[in-house]
């Protein structure tokens, strides 16, 4: 496995700051967005101010961090360079400009008119970095296990935005007779299912042994995962847009459950095999975003029995908040001072004073962020079980200022300068 972030094949710094920038923006307004959602949580989980959020914080902040995330791993990776730099520029002002007319479209019944050409812009805009990641994998020589994880969550991206794509065009003109219901549950389970998931775990064999220190561990469970999170994904897809009976159903989300379960075992054995012992805000974060993600699925299970809806909000909640933003958030304090650094110090090594890297985080700062995170998606939960406005709005004020402490610590770290040193 890699044990560096960056090479001489990776992109300049300027791209990926460019996405790690607009997703912590877009990750700002998501958070402001969160005090409007609470009336939305009562009844199905299928609707548009729902829609509006999901786009707003999935798109613009998980999906924008992979995309910067991508740019820079995969030549680091896959030891190629990237396909093309300037088709990743034209993607990232593209998907702005698509996800803020989607997202408005959601959002304001008076601009439901968007939906189709924002999701047009978007889709493009996704195709181009598809593309990018393909021609990209074509000048591949040998595949790892990462390779494997990154290449078919790309497959299983371009599946599923066309789902979208084709449900946006629907909802403004009603060209074809589709269940959309069931595409659009295939569609949540092709992009998180199947491209998120997929590149967080590939990512994770790359970056969780690297800031563990961990050497000489069993794979095995995680390639079990890669198997069973593609069959999985694929058969509940393929059950959900043709109606196929419910048993295959099951038998698939069986499957996807069996990866993720797979998953944080493979992520045990890393973590016991570790040398770098020091409980931080890194491991803080991984762990309580491991925890966040067995809990969304023993709520997703609870929902199924008891047919429900609280319960799939909440796991939607441990899901988004408690696993993909404390993952994200973790990695972000340990990528962005490294490609900072590398970007502004590397070249005075030896000349002058550079900085180490954990001081271009504040610590105590990171800290405190991490608490608060948890707090609130504990709380956020409590509110919706207990359908308490209240509650709702001081978990989102905790989240607000938990998002104000990453985006304090984002700026700390790209200001940060020899005055310092
Ligand atoms: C070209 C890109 C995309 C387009 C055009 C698109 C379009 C759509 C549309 C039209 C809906 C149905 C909304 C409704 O009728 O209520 C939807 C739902 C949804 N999409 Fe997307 N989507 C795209 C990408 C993504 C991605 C990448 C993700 C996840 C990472 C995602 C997650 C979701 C979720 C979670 C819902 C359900 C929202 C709800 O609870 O109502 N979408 N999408």
């Amino acid at each position: 496995m890699k044990t560096s972030l960056a090479t001489e094949m990776a992109p300049p710094f300027a791209l990926v700051a460019h996405f790690f920038i607009a997703a912590i923006l877009f990750l700002c307004f998501s958070a402001v967005a969160l005090f409007f959602m609470e009336p939305d949580l009562a009844g199905y989980f299928i609707s548009f101010p729902l829609a509006a959020f999901s786009h707003l914080y999935l798109l613009g902040f998980v999906m924008m961090v992979i995309f910067g995330a991508m740019y820079q791993l995969l030549p680091v990776v896959l030891e190629v360079p990237l396909f093309s730099k300037d088709f990743a520029y034209v993607q990232f002002y593209m998907y702005i400009v698509g996800l803020c007319m989607m997202v408005s479209g959601f959002s304001f019944p008076a601009y439901h008119l968007l939906i189709p050409y924002g999701a047009l812009i978007t889709y493009l805009s996704i195709t181009i970095f598809c593309v990018n990641v393909f021609l990209t994998f074509y000048r591949l020589e040998k595949s790892t296990i990462v390779s494997k994880f990154l290449l078919m969550g790309t497959i299983f991206l371009f599946a599923s935005i066309s789902f979208g794509f084709i449900i946006g065009l629907n909802l403004g003109h009603g060209l074809i007779e589709i269940d959309h219901d069931a595409w659009i549950k295939a569609h949540i389970l092709g992009t998180l299912g199947g491209f998120v998931m997929m590149v967080i775990m590939g990512v994770a064999m790359v970056l969780i042994p690297m800031f563990a220190l961990s050497h000489h561990y069993d794979e095995r469970a995680i390639q079990a995962a890669l198997y069973c999170n593609t069959i999985g994904v694929s058969l509940g897809i393929i059950a959900f847009i043709a109606s196929l009976p419910v048993v295959i159903l099951y038998s698939a989300l069986f499957l996807v459950l069996c990866a993720n379960v797979l998953f944080i075992i493979q992520m045990s054995i890393v973590f016991r095999a570790r040398v770098r012992k020091q409980n931080d805000y890194w491991v803080k974060n991984i762990v309580f975003a491991l925890i966040s993600l067995v809990a969304s699925f023993v709520f997703i299970g609870m929902a199924q029995f008891s047919h429900d809806t609280t319960y799939v909000f909440i796991a939607a909640i441990f899901f988004f908040f408690g696993f993909l933003l404390a993952f994200i958030v973790g990695h972000l304090y340990k990528i962005l001072p490294f490609l900072i650094w590398y970007k502004k110090f590397s070249p005075l090594v030896g000349k002058t004073k550079v900085p180490l890297l954990h001081q271009m985080i504040h610590t105590q700062t990171a800290n405190l962020q991490a608490f608060v995170l948890f707090f609130s998606v504990v709380l956020f939960s409590i509110s919706c079980w207990s359908h308490s406005a209240a509650l709702f709005t001081l978990s989102a004020s905790l989240f607000l200022v938990s998002i104000l402490l990453v985006a304090f610590n984002v700026t700390y770290s790209f200001l940060y300068h020899s005055k310092e040193l």
